[in-house]
């Protein structure tokens, strides 16, 4: 059985230990190893049953910090540190040696972020070594937002998650990486593309294994439920033609009719794309308990965080 507590003492000694901790952030749950432990940091890509050739973010609590695993900080990363940090902005930059290669999958850079939660920060201002941490879910899975979804995941493996309640952002953090100095956004998050580009100027989008061979883990499908999943513009018309399946629902923020659905999720009534992202992934697991033949998700607006709801559907709709 896995722990769940709040003791953040007793993370920080297991992870001395070179064991694994699930840590909170605001955006997912991680599954944490010191950097600096090729038996922890192994230990995370056997339980995730993560490809090697993925690299792992390492997790900081201070822009200060930086500077022992980080080799140079082009102008527009200082910018968007200061604006973002702490919080849900991962940068991908030139790595120090010190910064083992099973971390960074043998690339000469590493993602770097300081997440924004008081629990975890806490937990890395008393560590001597900074944290490693994927999300806390088995490859290709849903990102875990609650300290149970991790619990639920490894019940063997893991010694403890770190209780810090439901995560606030609820998708993982916006990845920036620098071609020469110029930003490029490799993966969509928590961070809207019209956020980064009010500091930065219009960036680059290439968050697909194609068009950024250098990121890898774009994987097409991701984030996936084990339902069979689809995403389309009109949900009443495309549920009508699965009148024998157990079909749910997952909506924006209107309700539909349709006598053929056995259950409907609707992220935000107001119209919030902020509330519909916190709640895209446990509304996802919830589905995904159900029982359900199929699940029909909504297309968002294509804008803002909708955009980011929209690249996590599609690749949750991908077999
Ligand atoms: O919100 C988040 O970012 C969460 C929380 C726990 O911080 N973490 C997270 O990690 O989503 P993960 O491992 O599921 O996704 C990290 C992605 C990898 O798939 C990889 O593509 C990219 O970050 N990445 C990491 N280091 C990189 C590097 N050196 N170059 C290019 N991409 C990198
Ligand atoms: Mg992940």
């Amino acid at each position: 059985m896995t722990l769940v507590s709040n003791d953040i003492q007793k993370a920080a000694e297991i992870l001395a230990n070179n064991e694994l901790v699930a840590i909170p952030t605001e955006t997912v749950y991680g599954l944490a190893a010191n950097i600096f432990s090729e038996s922890g940091i192994k230990k995370i890509f056997a339980l995730k049953q993560r490809p090697l050739f993925n690299p792992l973010i390492v997790h900081t609590h201070s822009i200060e910090e930086l500077d022992k695993f980080v080799s140079y900080i082009p102008n527009k990363a200082k910018l968007l540190a200061e604006k973002f940090w702490p919080g849900s902005l991962t940068m991908v930059l030139p790595k120090k040696s010190d910064v083992p290669d099973l971390v960074t999958a043998g690339k000469d850079t590493v993602g770097v972020r300081i997440p924004n939660h008081t629990v975890t920060l806490e937990l890395l201002r008393n560590l001597d070594f900074p944290l490693a941490a994927p999300s806390a879910n088995p490859f290709g899975s849903i990102s875990p937002t609650t300290s149970t979804h991790v619990a639920n995941y490894f019940k063997e493996g893991l010694q403890m998650v770190l209780e810090g309640g439901a995560c606030q952002n609820g998708i993982e953090s916006t990845i920036i990486g620098f071609e020469n100095e110029t930003p490029v956004l490799y993966r969509l998050g928590s961070i809207s593309v019209e956020e980064i580009e009010a500091v930065v100027g219009d960036i680059a989008i290439k968050n697909n294994k194609e068009a950024a061979p250098d990121a890898p883990g774009m994987l097409s499908r991701h984030y996936a439920p084990d339902t069979t999943t689809y995403l389309v513009n009109d949900v009443a018309s495309f549920a009508s033609q699965f009148p024998n399946k157990k079909v749910g629902v997952l909506l924006f923020n209107q309700n539909i009719e349709a006598n053929n659905i056995k259950h409907i999720e609707t992220l935000s009534i107001s119209g919030n794309l902020k509330e519909a992202t916190a709640k895209l992934y446990a509304t996802l697991h919830k589905l995904d308990t159900l029982d359900l033949d199929i699940i029909i998700a909504e297309k968002f607006p294509d804008y803002g965080l909708g955009k980011s709801i929209n690249d996590r559907l599609l690749r949750a709709t991908k077999k």
